[in-house]
């Protein structure tokens, strides 16, 4: 049973829609920036294995599941949860998943948008030719210039805030489904490029390695949570994005096969991203684990070596900034749609709201980069390395992990049985084993070990 499913909020007109908005949302800087970066802070290969454990084991149940519970109930995340726990005679405290949910796509977006800030500064660089035939050390040179520069920062940050919450302030618009209608495809063919150039140059065995040799001395707690963190972050799982998209899929859509679809795609921008930079990294006897800063110091240095190279860089990071901009609304849309259908206000108004509050938290991460980089909040954390952490390591694995509990022990089976088109058997126990066990288990472990000492002896 699909519950108020005509109450005329819209629909993806097909599955592929879905597949395209899902995976706007998925693939984004996580994939791009973040998925390198990591994976080159925590010893590549063993990291990139226990990383797509997670996905698969983890990631793909709960996406499952979001889906799911967002179809069922055919509202924004809070008033879902309220619908599904009347539905379930279940507590109302269940509605604590949306809650939290509003609150990590908020503490996310505050930085998301310092970062893609820095991919739209990128175009107009490259554009510029700042970047041709430069060396190693000028790229790293004028990427610690830019961030020593809180105002130009603040510009950035600014300008990015204020184009999404002028794009989420229209809707679900004509122009964004145009944009990954043209974009998404774009970027997977310049991905391929990137690949083919990368396969030539001189560090791609070294890069390949170190993608994919695993050297398990380097694992501790702390890679499975970065791991399981980034899974969570890049299929943008735990937060009520996927369960707001979800509550516009069409009833004959599969929501298994096209979760999969989603996962795997998402899956394969960051991979791809991470062949395309190690090799460069290595050719120019750069530093794996150099932080954020990677993908803003390789790929410029790599178009710079390019023919055509200022069209190339700029048109990649015209990409990133599409791919950031499209992840950015599904960040947006669990509180919006609940205030909007909450008090019936206007969208445009409470998104300029949103977006000033947003604004102001991220000063927090630009300042993290110059004037606080030593103004630790816990240990040697500072503010940006703060909100990351806690979003996306603790509230999205939690939210994630309520979501999959709610969907198997809480919610009656048989709404579920319609929704998956599962009838018991093979896929039944499958479900309940991965989403009921596997899944939450996992994130608990994981918790237990990592998280609580770091707060102990941070206390
Ligand atoms: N998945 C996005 C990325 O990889 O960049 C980030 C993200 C978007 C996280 C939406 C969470 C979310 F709800």
């Amino acid at each position: 049973m699909a519950l108020g499913s005509d109450s005329g909020r819209g629909m993806w007109s097909n599955r592929w829609v879905f597949v395209l908005a899902a995976a706007g949302s998925a693939v984004g800087l996580g994939n791009i920036w973040k998925f390198p970066y990591i994976a080159g802070e925590n010893g590549g290969g063993a990291f990139v294995l226990i990383y797509l454990v997670c996905v698969g084991l983890v990631g793909i149940p709960i996406m499952i599941s979001e889906v799911m519970l967002g179809r069922t109930a055919r509202s924004s995340p809070i008033h879902a949860m309220r619908k599904l726990t009347d539905l379930a005679g279940a507590s109302r405290k269940w509605v604590f998943i949306g809650w939290m949910g509003v609150v990590a796509g908020f503490m996310i977006l505050s930085y998301y948008a310092v970062i893609a800030g820095w991919a739209l500064n990128y175009i107009l660089l490259t554009a510029q030719g700042t970047f041709t035939e430069i060396s190693a050390d000028g790229a790293a040179l004028t990427y610690n210039e830019f961030l020593a520069s809180p105002l130009q920062l603040i510009f950035w940050h600014t300008l990015f805030m204020v184009l999404t919450i002028w794009i989420v302030g229209r809707g679900v618009s004509q122009g964004l489904e145009f944009a990954i209608r043209w974009f998404m495809p774009l970027l997977f063919i310049l991905l391929l490029v990137l690949l083919g150039y990368s396969f030539t140059s001189a560090g791609f065995a070294q890069g390949l390695e170190f993608m994919f040799d695993t050297r398990f001395e380097a694992v501790s707690g702390e890679t499975w949570l970065v791991a399981m963190g980034q899974a969570f972050f890049t299929l943008s799982l735990g937060m009520g994005a996927m369960m707001a998209y979800g509550s516009y899929v069409p009833e004959n859509v599969s929501i298994g096969k096209t979760v999969m679809i989603i996962a795997l795609l998402d899956t394969f921008v960051a991979v791809a991203a991470g062949m395309v930079i190690f090799p460069i990294v290595f050719a120019n006897g750069l530093e794996a684990g150099q932080g954020p800063g990677l993908m803003f110091v390789t790929i410029p240095l790599a178009f710079g070596q390019l023919p055509m190279g200022e069209i190339f860089g700029t048109i990649f990071f015209v990409l990133v900034s599409f791919a950031a901009f499209t992840s950015a609304i599904s960040l947006t849309e669990p509180a919006l749609s609940y205030l909007v259908e909450e008090y019936n206000a206007k969208r445009k108004r409470v998104a300029i709201s949103l977006g000033v509050m947003c604004w102001i938290l991220g000063l927090g991460t630009v300042f993290s980069f110059n004037i606080w980089s030593t103004g630790y909040i816990i240990g040697q954390m500072t503010v940006f390395d703060f909100v990351d952490y806690v979003s996306q390591n603790i509230m999205l694995p939690l939210g994630g992990m309520l979501i999959a509990v709610f969907s198997v022990w809480v919610l009656p089976q048989t709404t579920v049985g319609e929704q998956l088109g599962i009838r018991g058997g093979f896929l039944g126990v499958l479900w309940k084993l991965l989403g009921g066990l596997v899944a939450p288990v996992c994130v608990l472990v994981i918790f237990v070990y990592t998280v609580m000492p770091l707060f102990t002896n941070a206390g």
